[in-house]
């Protein structure tokens, strides 16, 4: 069982994004979760293409991209010209999401697709296969620091089965709400990938958080 770790840099302090980089490269954690909002498909707007390139020059990790943005096809290739690892589009903004996938896949990144929280995880079913990830969102994306949407856990066992069923690799992570007082549950019930914002960045030791992350 996999059990990694992705901050999300959402809630790291922009001021000086640097520290809070070397310290996660520092750390146990295993990829940086990276946030981009467009104001449409979600009522916030985060940080684009400048801001992933220079975080890409001091990450020693992986770069963990989920993009909350309408019409993702059109950025896809930049995402990869900009250091993006694993690439998560949203289900609810893709309409050929095979095509997608496919595309991201080609393009010598990890492909992810991710579920709001009233999306069931029944509708992947016929997508598996083409998804090395699934993000189960369990806030409603937009902002760090939201109460962890319980019937999540009930989705990450079900998606578990499913892919168990289907014999492939698909991870499955989850994001929002995520601290160390659920992380165990959240990897009992199937999880792989477990991204943290506030409960990491906003922490007095942020190490020994994502350690207890790790551990739980
Ligand atoms: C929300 C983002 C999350 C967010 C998680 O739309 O996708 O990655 O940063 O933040 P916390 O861990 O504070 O809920
Ligand atoms: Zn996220």
């Amino acid at each position: 069982m996999n059990r990694l770790v992705a901050p999300s840099l959402l809630a790291a302090d922009f001021g000086n994004l640097s520290k809070d980089i070397e310290m996660v490269n520092s750390s146990q954690a295993d990829w940086f979760h990276l946030d981009i909002m467009d104001g449409v498909f979600v009522p916030n707007i985060s940080f684009g293409f400048p801001v992933i390139k220079e975080v890409k020059k001091l990450a020693k990790k992986p770069l963990d991209v989920h993009l909350m943005i309408v019409d993702p096809d059109r950025y896809l290739d930049r995402f990869k010209e900009y250091g993006a690892d694993v690439l998560t589009v949203h289900y609810e903004a893709c309409t050929h999401l095979h095509r997608t996938l496919t595309q991201i896949r080609s393009l010598g990144m990890k492909s992810g697709v991710s579920l709001n929280p009233h999306t069931s995880v029944e509708l992947l079913d016929d997508i598996l296969e083409d998804a090395d990830l699934v993000l189960i969102m369990s806030v409603n994306p937009g902002f760090g620091g939201q109460k962890f949407i319980k019937n999540s856990l009930k989705k990450i066992s079900r998606l578990k089965e499913m892919i168990i069923a289907k014999g492939c690799n698909t991870l499955i992570e989850v994001d929002g709400g995520v601290d160390a007082s659920n992380a165990d549950t959240l990897y009992n019930a199937g999880a792989d990938v477990l991204v943290s914002g506030n409960a990491v960045f906003g922490a007095a030791n942020p190490k020994d958080v994502i350690e207890k992350l790790k551990k739980s």
